[in-house]
């Protein structure tokens, strides 16, 4: 909470004026109430000025044929800086390629590429299906355990541990400095203070400044450093320390939060809805829309921000050049003139695929074939093991964040 965001007294989506309408509360998902404002935004004011926020006023834009069409347009709405709903402040902005417009972007991006290339996770998928058993075997049957700790975490740290060849044995490290990214003002959430997150991720920096020396100093191989440290447009990135870091932290928050929620949320969805999880089971080829159908309900990034560059009529609103434009995924992938019963959970949707989770346009998700991957090897395991599924038996924990909807803690049991 800052200067410009008044402690909400009213948090009812439905009674409040539409005008005061903030969803960048970061409490808002957390509490159970984020789709309900969006469903409100969506019918009443679905391109909508909040004149609060983290860093002051912003659009908010939750119909999915509008997200579209401004992820679209990179030409006018800029993700040069930030992309998030608040600015970063002045005196620590790390910069990457996420917050980055062509030609910096494009040049980046190829860079890592090749560490998810489609080629890359024909080869890495043995090595995953391997480390997913291995995982599931490994799990108490009978007794209660946090998924999130001994699944989630744990799965989506080792195959990032992968993508950058990270020292085995330090791999928690990883999910650490993601938390750490992830906590900031901007989105609400403060389990860092700013000084000590800057701390923290200086010490991220220097440790992966070590590795990206040894990377340089050997052959060329298919992981994030070693590619950056060989690709002539990015090899001189390490002389740019924040420029390094802010990579490292894109790199590291993209393929962490996202997946890991993304297996958390599966879990809570299949739960809740037992006849999903009956079809899953008798149909275990049906993993590759159910796959898509949990990333859609969870959307595990909320939102993106652009900035406008210039004056733009959109949606019979004025969009003045320098304004916050935020895209709600959460929302478009709630979006009933889009999706059939789109607050149901349905495995085996025709257009599974249809959903704006992973973004659009020249930013969309670079990962989004290498999460899939992990999730649905993930759940064509679970049912080869757990005929009766995974019983959740207690309240998930969601985190705070107007940024990424995630899932803390999720207390579950394997019938032994
Ligand atoms: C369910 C899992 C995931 C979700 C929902 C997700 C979602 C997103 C979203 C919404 C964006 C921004 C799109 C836009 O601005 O249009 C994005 C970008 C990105 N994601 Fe993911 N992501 C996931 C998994 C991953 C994984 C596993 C990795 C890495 C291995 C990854 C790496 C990235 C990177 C590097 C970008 C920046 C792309 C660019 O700016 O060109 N993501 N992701």
């Amino acid at each position: 909470m800052t200067a410009t965001q008044t402690p909400a007294t009213n948090l009812d989506p439905w009674t409040q004026p539409l005008e005061t309408l903030d969803p960048s509360e970061g409490t808002l998902y957390q509490r159970g109430l984020l789709h309900e404002y969006m469903r409100r935004l969506r019918r009443e004011d679905p391109v909508h000025w909040s004149p609060t926020g983290p860093t002051g006023g912003y659009w908010s834009v939750t119909r999915f044929d509008d997200i579209v069409a401004i992820d679209s347009n990179h030409q006018v709405f800029s993700s040069d800086r930030d992309i998030t709903v608040g600015d970063a402040p002045e005196d620590f902005a790390p910069r990457n390629f996420i917050a980055a417009d062509p030609p910096v972007h494009d040049a980046q991006r190829k860079s890592v590429t090749p560490a998810v290339a489609p080629h890359r996770l024909v080869e890495l998928e043995a090595l995953i299906r391997e480390r997913t058993a291995g995982v599931l075997d490994s799990l108490p049957r009978g007794e209660t355990f946090d998924w999130v700790d001994k699944v989630s975490i744990e799965l989506t740290t080792q195959f990032l541990a992968t993508l950058f060849d990270f020292p085995w044995e330090d791999r928690r490290l990883l999910p650490y400095w993601s938390d750490v990214t992830t906590s900031t003002e901007q989105v609400g959430n403060t389990t860092f203070p700013a000084e000590e997150r800057e701390r923290i991720l200086m010490e991220c920096l220097g440790y992966f400044t070590k590795l990206w020396t040894e990377r340089a100093a050997a052959p060329p191989k298919f992981d994030f450093l070693s590619l950056m440290a060989h690709n002539p447009e990015t090899r001189d990135m390490v002389d740019n320390p924040l420029e390094f870091l802010g990579n490292l932290m894109l790199l590291i928050v993209g393929g962490n939060d996202t997946t890991r929620n993304s297996m958390s949320g599966g879990v809570i969805f299949m739960h809740d809805n037992p006849a999903e999880f009956a079809k899953l089971k008798a149909n275990p080829a049906l993993a590759a829309s159910a796959v898509p159908e949990i990333i859609r309900y969870q959307s595990p990034v909320a939102h993106m921000r652009r900035t406008a560059l210039e004056d733009f009529e959109f949606g019979g609103r004025h969009i003045r050049k320098g304004e916050r434009v935020v895209m709600w995924y959460v929302s478009g992938n709630r979006d009933e003139s889009v999706i059939e019963r789109p607050d149901d959970f349905i495995i085996d949707r025709t257009r599974p695929r249809h959903h704006v989770a992973f973004g659009f346009g020249i930013h969309r998700c670079m990962g989004n074939r290498a999460a899939e991957l992990q999730l649905r090897i993930l759940w064509e395991e679970i049912v080869k093991r757990f005929p009766k599924g995974i019983e959740v038996v207690g309240e998930p924990e969601r985190g705070v964040s107007n940024f990424i909807l995630g899932i803390t803690k999720l207390p579950v049991r394997i019938a032994a």
